[in-house]
């Protein structure tokens, strides 16, 4: 097995920045892979894992996890055996046979001459959503024909996406599929996109599909620009921090909106345009804004905080553990996941009467004013005015006829909306 790789990016034209070999059990990478990284900043430390940058080129660590199904397979066609190795090595044997073209704008090979000989190639064409979509619906249920199987198997190896729902990561969109765990997620996920699009934010165009009765979020890369052919550089705020306090961050939920909130401050991002997005966040029962659900990226040469994506509200899903989340990092001493250690408010459901009074205090800690940090809430109350009432329509309809799995539950969805929305007035 080759145990040093490079590291290209094919922006702004295909140019090697690092290289990364395995050594004693730990990824070494010499250069940077950041996107926030200075110009002189030194290479991170080693990582008993892959670098968090190139973890997210590889599909997540689940069996159940379809697009890891199909690297697998295609692995296994190509000879590259994974049983037995130790979980580094399977790691990256994977990044390095599916580690191209994924979101951002990092790409792996084995060698300068691959790398050159990769971008020489003229891209493959790409079958049509019509044929490719119910293929992959019938993979996942476990009902994929021969002709489906090929079908999917012949687009070769891709690279995976972050995040716990099925995806599918095509040239131009990015395709989310309906899990039947979380039924009418996705016509949720398509609302709240549209309150964050009417507050302002920049949302990716989004078109919510049913192939064969399955609901399907198709959003527009933002990691893409079509018409100039290139790739734009994306890092998750998970990635920043993993890369930059190690030992600290070792999870999405690892960190808080305070640190968040000084990383921002740090690179001279814009505070309140974040600020809103999580205060709006909080409004529409998305209590899911974990360090991966904030991602960075590079537009122009410059630093900018990427449009918004996965507004999923999961205190729909109440009833699991971490679903009912106020918010997925804690804030002004409160909230946070389960897991991360106990402060008041983290899965309980519960709304602090205060919420207000943190959201400010939040805001002026990133150097919001409290009056605009006010203002801001109060124009988010008013924009997700009604969200509350539409939310029935969306979820309760798409639930497919004689569904007999776990119903979401909307009636304390909206009640937990209702008292967000007041402890917030
Ligand atoms: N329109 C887009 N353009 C480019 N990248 C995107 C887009 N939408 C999502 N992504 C990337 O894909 C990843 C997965 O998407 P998303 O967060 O929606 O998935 P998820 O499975 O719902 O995640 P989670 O585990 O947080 O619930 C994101 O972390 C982000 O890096
Ligand atoms: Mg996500």
């Amino acid at each position: 097995m080759d145990t040093t790789a490079v590291v290209w990016t094919p922006t702004p034209h295909p140019h090697r920045i690092a290289t990364i070999s395995l050594i004693a059990g730990k990824a070494h990478v010499s250069g940077s892979l950041g996107l926030t990284a200075l110009p002189d900043s030194p290479s991170p430390a080693p990582t008993p894992g892959l670098p968090p940058q190139l973890a997210a080129l590889i599909p997540p660590r689940d069996p159940r996890n379809s697009q890891r199904r199909i690297v697998s397979t295609l692995m296994d066609r190509a000879g590259i055996e994974l049983r037995g190795r130790p979980a580094l090595e399977q790691d990256w044997l994977t990044l390095l046979y599916c580690g191209r073209d994924g979101i951002g704008a990092l790409d792996v090979f084995e060698s300068d001459a691959e790398a050159e000989r990769y971008y020489g190639e003229p891209d493959r064409p790409e079958p049509s959503e019509s044929e490719l979509l119910p293929a992959l619906i019938r993979m996942q249920r476990g009902q994929a024909s021969p002709a489906d199987t090929e079908l999917i198997l012949a687009q070769g190896p891709v690279a995976g996406v972050p995040g716990a729902m099925p995806k599918w990561l095509g040239r131009e969109w990015l395709y989310k599929f309906e899990s039947s765990a979380y039924p009418g997620l996705l016509a949720l996920e398509d609302l709240a996109y549209e309150i964050h699009s009417r507050a302002g934010f920049e949302v990716p165009e989004t078109r919510l599909l049913a192939i064969d009765g399955v609901p399907v979020l198709a959003s527009r890369r933002f990691d893409r620009r079509l018409a100039h052919g290139r790739a734009v550089a994306v890092e998750s705020m998970y990635s920043v921090w993993a890369t930059e306090y190690p030992s600290q961050i070792r999870c999405n939920t690892d960190g808080s909106m305070e640190l968040m909130a000084d990383t921002f401050r740090e690179y001279g991002l814009p505070v309140l345009e974040w600020y809103g997005r999580y205060v709006l966040a909080i409004l529409t029962g998305n209590g899911d804004m974990h360090s991966e659900n904030v991602s960075l990226l590079a537009r122009d040469d410059q630093v900018q905080l990427s449009p918004i994506y996965d507004p999923a509200p999961m205190r729909a899903y109440r009833g699991r553990d971490n679903h009912d989340l106020l918010s997925a990092l804690p804030c002004a001493g409160i909230g946070g996941t389960t897991s991360s250690g106990y402060r008041p408010y983290a899965d309980s459901g519960d709304t602090p009467p205060d919420l207000r009074d943190r959201l400010v205090q939040l805001g002026v800690y990133a150097g919001i004013d409290a009056a605009v940090a006010e203002g801001e809430i109060d124009r988010l109350l008013a924009v997700s005015a009604g969200y509350a009432e539409s939310v029935p329509a969306h979820l309760i309809l798409t639930l497919p006829g004689g569904y007999q799995g776990r119903a979401p539950d909307v009636r304390g969805f909206q009640a937990t909306l209702d008292a967000v929305a007041r402890a917030c007035r």
